[in-house]
């Protein structure tokens, strides 16, 4: 199934960490594709392994973390290049923005100075020619004066300007995919919604295709054309994002459904009860067993497989039947 318009394709990806007293086991065979222009949600609590699936894509893990299974960027496998070839790719073809900007922009440089690495190093421009594509960067992210705010320090700007520098530079060379690691979570809710209208733009203009990973719900439902819900490094549901709001399958997707405020229905938010096991001790058969309103004593005892609804559309539950009454 090597469809041309696939971006990034990843195939039953499994992290370990190595610690002193155990190896841990964190996403368990995850697998996924985004393609051009798409965006692809990553949803699921606290620990599940979202910025883990990322960090292992962007090669960004530590040390200590064993990364293994397929991931493939335009068909081009990224775990078997050495890191100099991959050097040539990350922050070129594909780049990532996070949560916090000032953990990506470094503090003592200007932000036209980072800028002007990017088209540097990636498109081998001079002095000139990169300054002037740096404030072109700028401009294309709604930085107001940008001939100024070029020679600005991070700490000189706002976190919500900050952000867009971190957009401009993940853009800069027009990657091929862009990783978003909840983008707008420390931003408040105005600068939020333009830093979204401003990826969507950008993903509209450039055809990237961008995984965006998020806790929120309501922001997944306006941007992300299919959405995966991932649980302790599994995924449970995967689909258009349509079907997943509209006939969740899964009782976490349905939890977490249940959990969105909608308008005017603030006082019966619901939560998912229990919380999220560490990785040391995950229950066996289907993890979510232990908080399920559905679970059997099937359920705790196999893992269920994921099965297949068609249209894309698969969960990891045996009584999915159950849930969609
Ligand atoms: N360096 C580490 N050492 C041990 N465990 C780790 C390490 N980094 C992450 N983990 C574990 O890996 C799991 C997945 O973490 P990850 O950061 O991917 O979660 P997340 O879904 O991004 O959560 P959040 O929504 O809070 O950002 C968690 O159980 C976490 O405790
Ligand atoms: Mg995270």
């Amino acid at each position: 199934m090597n469809d041309e318009n696939t971006v990034l394709r990843v195939e039953d990806l499994r992290v370990q960490i190595e610690t002193d007293t155990a190896t841990l086991d964190i996403l368990h065979g995850v697998s996924f594709d985004i393609k051009r222009g798409e965006t692809l949600g990553i949803v699921g609590e606290s620990g599940c392994g979202k910025s883990m699936t990322a960090l292992a894509i962007m090669r960004l893990a530590q040390k200590n973390v064993k990364v293994s299974g397929k991931i493939e960027l335009c068909g081009e496998s990224l775990l078997d290049m050495d890191m100099k070839q991959f050097r040539a790719i990350r922050g070129n073809r594909m780049s990532m923005i996070f949560q916090e900007p000032m953990t990506s922009l470094n503090p003592v440089f200007t932000v036209g100075h980072q800028l002007m690495e990017v088209f540097r190093l990636h498109q081998g421009l001079n002095k000139k020619e990169a300054r002037a594509k740096a404030i072109e960067a700028l401009r294309m992210v709604n930085v107001p004066m940008p001939e100024k705010r070029v020679d600005c320090y991070p700490f000189e700007l706002s976190g919500g300007l900050r952000q867009r520098v971190m957009i401009a530079t993940a853009l800069a060379c027009r990657p091929e995919l862009l990783i978003a690691d909840e983008p707008t979570t420390a931003l408040d809710v105005t600068i939020q919604a333009q830093v979204l209208d401003l990826m969507c733009k950008l993903r509209d203009e450039l055809g990237t295709a961008i995984a965006f990973i998020t806790h929120d719900l309501g922001v997944v439902s306006e941007l992300c054309t299919r959405t995966i819900v991932l649980y302790c490094g599994d995924i449970m549901e995967q689909g258009t994002t349509e079907d997943l709001f509209t006939k969740p399958l899964h009782p976490y997707t349905e939890g977490l459904k249940a959990s969105l405020p909608e308008r005017g229905d603030r006082g019966r938010l619901q939560t998912i009860p229990g919380a999220v096991p560490s990785a040391l001790d995950f229950p066996k058969g289907c993890v979510f067993a232990p908080r399920c309103p559905y679970a059997t004593e099937r359920c705790a005892q196999a893992k269920p497989p994921l099965y297949d609804m068609g249209n894309g559309h698969t969960v990891r539950c045996f009584r999915y039947e159950e849930v969609s009454k």
